[in-house]
């Protein structure tokens, strides 16, 4: 047990500081000043430019990576690689120089097959056909998707308290450098296919591949930026004319974005390599095409003249590298409410991991001290260089993470999970308004169950879409979670292999009967519904 313990602590204490090296490196300094933070737009820049350096290659199984490297060399120097698996085994080759995909390309041949035709585009997407190259020893495959609740609490139960628990959810969880990669390369291949007809457009990941708040096997949310072009177009020259391009014109720029979108589908469906289920949904608040990349195991929304989400995502950033409580909480609350279906993959009366995330922050900044700034308070940091307004929203916010203070308050995050619980279990939702603009609640100014108010958009409802039956199931399981959290403070539970802390809260069956919570206080002690719980998840476990 002695060396179970130790090996346990090990392994804890190695999530924790593996964790707290992660934020370090999304906000890692810079080499000028050592001290300097990155803002997201250089890391954004950074990915981007890797990407274009990027292949992806669909390997042979069992492919010898000393002879598979070899090989690519002959092209160029590699500057970095990894293998993974999704319809096979798949590498992601980023090479030093640019020059090395053309060298490649131009030793590629289009595939010859029988009774079908191939169509002639040719991507960075490329198929490694071998003969005698296998290896015997595998090669090393980077998980691109979370583990099953049941291994997670399975691990989470050797950690030493809830704090470590949370740190190491956060460390299973989010999204590594490889699956990072891996979505820009994808949104870079995205942009090639635009560039067909668009040459200067680009296209962004945004959403949680970007705001430090994905998980690992989180859609891919992208974004086809146009409006550089018509920036870039607008040179002065001297002379007695100006010209302007002859265009088709189109009633208003939202029928404008459903044109574009339709033919950029078109050619995703048509030519796009390994991309299949394309729809598009062009009547939607925000128009969008939805494919899944099956090379890359990731299913991608595309929009276009969507702005302001690219803003809600930098400030996302920007809160999730304020203090390194954040992301472990929001990890911890998001994994929580998916558990229990108070957020789900399909869109419907259910609360959005974007409102949820909304729900914390501004929770954070109510604490006192307060955790992190309010957004007015983000706007009031702001410079020149930061001042942006989108069709009419001041979306303004400091972008250099230097100039936000730390905050003083050190709540341990178990104390500030288990009175996130207590504040929403006991949040007056039929009078107030969340408001992380201002870090107070206001009053409602319309009906919707839940009002979160857009941080942009400022009189948009994020959570419009939330009815009252699906509020009621969260204040109730909010309640149940803060009552679930004092009886594990006051009686520590035997840690050896049962769930406890986090693990007990993410064991969906705990919950059983939500929203009759006061009527079935009769039922045994938490703890031992947990305990025979956590048996038959250790039968299951053991039949995987
Ligand atoms: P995942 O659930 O991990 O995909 O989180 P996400 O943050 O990527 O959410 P999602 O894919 O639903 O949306 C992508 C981005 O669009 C979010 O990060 C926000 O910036 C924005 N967004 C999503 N829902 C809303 C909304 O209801 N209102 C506003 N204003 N923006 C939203
Ligand atoms: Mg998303």
């Amino acid at each position: 047990t002695c060396m179970r313990l130790r090996s346990v602590v090990r392994v804890t204490s190695r999530a924790l500081s593996n964790a707290v090296e992660g934020q370090r490196q999304v906000a890692a300094a810079t080499d000028e000043d050592p001290g300097a933070r990155r803002t997201f737009a250089e890391v954004q820049k950074e990915r981007q430019e890797q990407a274009k350096h990027t292949v992806l290659i669909n390997c042979p199984p069992n492919v010898n990576e000393k002879k598979f490297l070899k090989y690519l060399s002959q092209h160029g120097q590699i500057a970095s690689h990894f293998f993974y698996e999704s319809y096979g085994t798949h590498a992601v080759v980023e090479f030093l120089d640019k020059e090395s995909i053309e060298s490649l390309r131009s030793g590629t041949s289009l595939p010859t097959v029988e009774n079908e035709c191939s169509l002639p585009f040719k991507s960075r997407l490329f198929t490694l056909k071998s003969e005698s190259a296998s290896g015997n020893v595998p090669v090393l495959s980077h998980r691109q998707s979370a583990l099953p609740i049941n291994e997670l609490i399975q691990k989470l139960c050797k950690a030493q308290n809830i704090e470590e628990q949370a740190y190491a959810l956060l460390e299973m969880h989010q999204l590594t450098d490889e699956s990072i990669r891996l979505r820009f390369l994808v949104s870079s291949l995205v942009k090639d296919i635009a560039a067909a007809y668009f040459p200067e457009a680009t296209v962004n990941p945004y959403g949680s591949t970007v705001n430090s708040f994905g998980k690992l096997g989180c859609d891919l949310d992208l974004f086809l930026d146009l409006d550089d072009i018509q920036k870039r177009s607008a040179v002065k020259t001297t002379g007695p004319f100006t010209t302007e391009y002859l265009t088709k014109r189109v009633p208003s720029a939202r029928v404008a974005t459903q044109r574009i979108l339709s033919v950029i589908g078109e050619c995703i469906d048509n030519f796009g390599p390994g991309c299949t289920g394309v729809q598009k949904i062009l009547n939607a608040r925000c128009p969008l095409v939805r494919f899944s990349h099956q090379p890359a195991g990731l299913q991608c929304d595309l929009t276009s003249d969507n702005r302001i989400a690219l803003r809600s995502s930098e400030l996302l950033y920007i809160y999730g590298s304020c203090d390194h409580r954040l992301r472990a909480l929001v990890f911890t609350l998001r994994c929580w409410a998916r558990v229990h279906g108070i957020t789900s993959a399909i869109p419907g009366a259910w609360i959005t991991n974007f409102s949820l995330t909304m729900m914390i922050l501004f929770f954070l900044q109510k604490r006192s001290p307060s955790v992190i700034p309010t957004l007015d308070q983000l706007k009031g940091l702001a410079g020149k260089e930061d001042k942006h307004i989108i069709d009419g929203h001041d979306c303004s916010f400091v972008s250099n993470l230097n100039t936000i203070k730390p905050t003083q308050n050190s709540e341990a995050l178990n104390v500030l999970l288990g009175d996130f619980f207590e504040f929403y279990g006991n949040f007056d939702f039929s009078k107030n308004c969340i408001d992380i603009r201002k870090g107070k609640e206001q009053n409602k100014p319309e009906v919707s169950p839940l009002y979160i108010q857009n941080p942009f958009e400022q009189t948009l409802n994020v959570s419009k879409n939330v009815n009252q039956s699906q509020l009621d199931r969260f204040v109730a399981l909010a309640r149940e979670s803060a009552w679930i959290m004092q009886e594990q403070s006051s009686h520590p539970v035997q840690k050896e292999n049962a769930a406890w802390g986090l693990g007990t809260l993410l064991l969906p069956s705990v919950f059983q009967g939500i929203g009759k919570i006061k009527k079935k206080r009769k039922r045994g002690p938490a703890s031992d519904r947990i305990k025979s719980l956590l048996d038959s998840l250790k039968t299951n476990g053991k039949a995987r």
